[in-house]
């Protein structure tokens, strides 16, 4: 839907923009958008009643852009209010707790949210969205690696960043990122610029990389029956290798799963007269 976007304008002038924030409750929206805008952390959980409304203005380049920042609350309980805001946003900052799997494998619901509420109409295709691996100063908790943020975020042509709203980790990066991304979009009369292309790697690559890294044993991993044969195992590797080898694959993650498809043939051949 083209006309949500802003009209276009002339390098230089100033621009106002609409940004929001998703994500599940407590994963530190709110700490995120307060770490860049404030210069500052709360320890305490304040959880966001509804939505929290905030103007700020940047410099991007040359241009002076005003930004409306709709800072939603996560709980399920505020789905109503949130619905109301979605529409006529051109920039999304989706965020995880790196320490809290069900906050990640959610994603796909806020966008689903997202885009039932945008309407057959909307279009998410020309919204830019900067995925947030939130509170990667929580080392010991952390439960999804880089690897696996970065694959769902560049599978969707998402930016992705490393952040923590503790210590500001990767948020000045990512919020300067992020707008330079909306200011190219604007000027390129609300469209994604370069549109057209795809991720750098095919769907089937960040299928089985997911796969791989879900597998419960090497048989599983390589795709055979448990007591396949070594012909069965070798032809499934090489159909994996070939896919996946460093040299062929961008995908974020492809290395290790490389290596783990190496080594569960290794193992599995061990063993197989
Ligand atoms: P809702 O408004 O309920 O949707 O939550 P929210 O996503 O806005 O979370 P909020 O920013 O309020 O942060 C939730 C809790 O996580 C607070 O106790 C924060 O102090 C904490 N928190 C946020 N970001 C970080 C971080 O990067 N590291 C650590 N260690 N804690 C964080
Ligand atoms: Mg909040």
């Amino acid at each position: 839907m083209e006309a949500s976007m802003p009209k276009r304008k002339e390098p230089g002038k100033s621009l106002r923009i609409k940004v929001i924030s998703m994500g599940n409750a407590e994963v530190g929206k709110s700490c995120i958008i307060k770490r860049y805008c404030e210069k500052r952390f709360v320890s305490k959980y304040l959880a966001t009643i509804g939505i929290d409304y905030g103007v700020t203005k940047v410099q991007v380049r040359d241009r002076e852009i005003k930004v409306n920042i709709f800072d939603m609350a996560g709980d399920p309980f505020f789905y109503e209010v949130r619905n109301e805001f979605y529409k006529d946003t051109q920039g999304v900052i989706l965020v995880y707790d790196v320490g809290q799997k069900d906050s990640f494998d959610a994603l796909d619901t806020w966008l689903a949210e997202m885009k039932q509420d945008l309407g057959p109409h909307g279009n998410m295709e020309n919204i830019v969205f900067a995925v947030c691996a939130n509170k990667i100063d929580c080392t010991k908790h952390r439960c999804v690696d880089e690897s696996e943020g970065r694959l769902w975020a560049e599978s969707k042509r998402f930016l992705y960043f490393e952040t923590s709203a503790q210590t500001g980790e990767g948020i000045n990066e990512m919020f300067q990122t992020f707008y330079l991304s909306i200011v190219d979009l604007c000027e390129n009369g609300g469209k994604r610029p370069n549109t057209n292309s795809s991720a750098s790697f095919t769907k089937e690559q960040a299928d089985t990389i997911r796969r791989i890294r879900s597998s419960k044993d090497s048989w599983d991993m390589l795709g055979v029956k448990p007591g396949a044969s070594r012909d069965e195992v070798n032809k499934a590797y090489r159909k994996l290798a070939v896919l996946l080898h460093p040299d062929k694959c961008v995908a974020p993650g492809s290395e290790d799963a490389f290596k783990a498809v190496v080594n569960a043939r290794t193992a599995l051949l061990k063993n197989i007269k």
